[in-house]
């Protein structure tokens, strides 16, 4: 069965455009068949971009999708260099042309699974993980993320609180040692962790 995770989408493509605005900025994203949330910015995406203080550094997001996350922080933050990943080729070819239709310089996307292609560490890594794969994915790719952050920095985990919220934060907090609901809306929470 294919899903939004799937490495190939075998979808038939369905391209259209979704319009997102945040403070005063308005952002343009392509979207197709075969990818996360494809019709509109998802609900816990947006209270996420919208929870993340000003950031600099290099920033990586984990499960870019067709890039709503990562672009919008670019935008926001332009003295921050993004790196964008998913395993799915069809959303990180869409991510690719959103950065390229939104005229954003500080970002990049490109396929990995995981953390498999990722080079270097990061001062902030921010992720709406893939809850549908499972926690056998995605606990391992919390468990990895440490490894990917300097010393003085955070992780930024959206989950919905139906989909185990409780039982990620107590896994991040096994990791991490601390790990903190920053926000709650509407069913989604906002886990923040420190390193
Ligand atoms: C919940 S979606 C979030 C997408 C996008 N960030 C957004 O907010 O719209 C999770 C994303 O993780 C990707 N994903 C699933 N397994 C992955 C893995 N092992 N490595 C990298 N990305 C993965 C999926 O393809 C999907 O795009």
């Amino acid at each position: 069965m294919e899903h939004y995770y799937s490495e190939n989408p075998m979808a038939k493509h369905s391209i259209i455009r979704i319009e997102y605005n945040i403070e005063n900025l308005s952002l343009t994203f392509e979207s197709d068949a075969g990818v996360f949330s494809k019709t509109k910015v998802d609900y816990g995406t947006d209270v996420l971009i919208k929870t993340i203080p000003a950031l600099r550094g290099r920033v990586l997001d984990l499960g870019c999708g067709y890039g709503p996350i990562g672009i919008t922080l670019a935008r926001l933050n332009p003295r921050a260099e993004i790196a964008m990943v998913d395993i799915n080729q069809r959303a990180v070819d869409l991510a690719n042309k959103n950065i390229l239709l939104n005229k954003i310089e500080n970002a990049t996307a490109f396929q990995s699974d995981g953390f498999e292609g990722v080079g270097g560490t990061f001062d902030t890594i921010v992720t709406n993980p893939p809850i549908r794969t499972g926690k056998k994915v995605v606990y391992p790719l919390f468990e990895e993320s440490i490894n990917y952050l300097n010393k003085g920095s955070h992780i930024y985990v959206v989950i919905q609180k139906k989909q185990g919220a409780q039982s990620a934060m107590n896994k991040l907090t096994e990791i991490y040692g601390n790990c903190e609901a920053i926000n709650k809306k509407g069913g989604y929470w906002i886990l923040r962790c420190f390193i």
